[in-house]
């Protein structure tokens, strides 16, 4: 019987842990692309936990995201509401609310972009209790402004020119060269007919043989991303290059190519 309990107990501990891993690994896959391009496939896969547990516990896509939106919303309301409530004068009260956002936003680093990407493009996935909350909390709490439509341009903008989190050089400069090299061959890797210019994609929706059509990702910072793949097929970034995963000779002709040169295109791949 005590068993049994014991059991259950393990049972149930793992499911809130696979809730908050789930909960993590989306607030990355969010940040890092979008609502729109993230897929709950790969949030799965990154949280180590199979389709079925991520619906189970929250029933959609959006349905995750509003949550990874709501928990920091309500964290930092309710910290607003204690400093607002507690002792102290009004210049020290705003000191201790200008530290508690700034430690609950660096406890989460994924934040800002996903709440300036969600704001600047006037909230289309946010539902009406989610916005209320945010409302509350940072135009009522807060008296935060309300922007105008040219400043949402200019602040989106303003994200998109980001500079890029800084990169250690590659251990082999000269792999990396043949391997971009090979990237622009429009005869060999032809890649850069579909990831081109500074953003890596020219935004087309293509099918690349991965069974249907799919936005052309961005390849920015790729190297430090996995799993790859709208289904997270690819572990590493080798595993793209498996043709039962990566789509092959449609995305890119890389079946003729010599096992380093595949190396090499890695390597290039690793310094975008
Ligand atoms: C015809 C357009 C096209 C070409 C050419 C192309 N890609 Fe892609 N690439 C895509 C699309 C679309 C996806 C998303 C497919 C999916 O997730 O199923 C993708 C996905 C990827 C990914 C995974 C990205 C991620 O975030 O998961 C990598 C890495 C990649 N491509 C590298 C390359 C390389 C290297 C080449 C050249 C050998 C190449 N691609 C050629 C369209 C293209």
């Amino acid at each position: 019987m005590s068993t049994r309990k014991r059991a259950g107990g393990r049972k149930r501990g793992a499911a809130r842990d696979s809730r908050g891993a789930i909960l993590r690994a989306a607030a990355i896959e969010f940040s890092e692309r979008g609502y729109d391009a993230a897929g709950t496939d790969r949030i799965a896969t990154r949280a180590r936990v199979n389709k079925a547990m991520l619906y189970y516990h929250f029933g959609s896509k959006r349905e995750v995201y509003l949550e990874v939106v709501r928990e920091m919303v309500r964290t930092v309301g309710s910290r607003a509401r204690a400093i607002a409530d507690g002792p102290g004068t009004a210049q020290d009260k705003l000191d201790a609310w200008v530290a508690a956002l700034i430690e609950e936003a660096a406890a989460r680093p994924w934040f800002a972009s996903i709440m300036l990407r969600e704001v600047a493009s006037g909230a289309p996935h946010f539902d009406v209790h989610t916005f209320q909350l945010m409302n509350d909390v940072f135009v009522g709490r807060m008296s935060g402004p309300t922007l105008a439509t040219d400043q949402i341009d200019t602040l989106l903008s303003w994200i998109d020119k980001q500079p890029r989190v800084p990169r250690a050089a590659h251990a082999n400069p000269a792999a990396v060269e043949r391997g971009r090299a090979l990237f622009n061959d429009a005869t060999r890797g032809a890649c850069a007919s579909c990831h081109s210019g500074t953003g890596f994609t020219n935004n087309a929706t293509v099918d690349v043989g991965t069974g249907r059509a799919f936005q052309v990702p961005s390849l920015v910072g790729i190297g430090s991303r996995g799993p790859f793949m709208h289904n997270g097929c690819a572990k590493t970034l080798a595993g793209r290059f498996d043709a039962a995963c990566g789509g092959g000779d449609r995305h890119g002709r890389t079946s003729g190519m010599a096992p380093d040169e595949i190396n090499d295109l890695i390597s290039y791949l690793q310094s975008i």
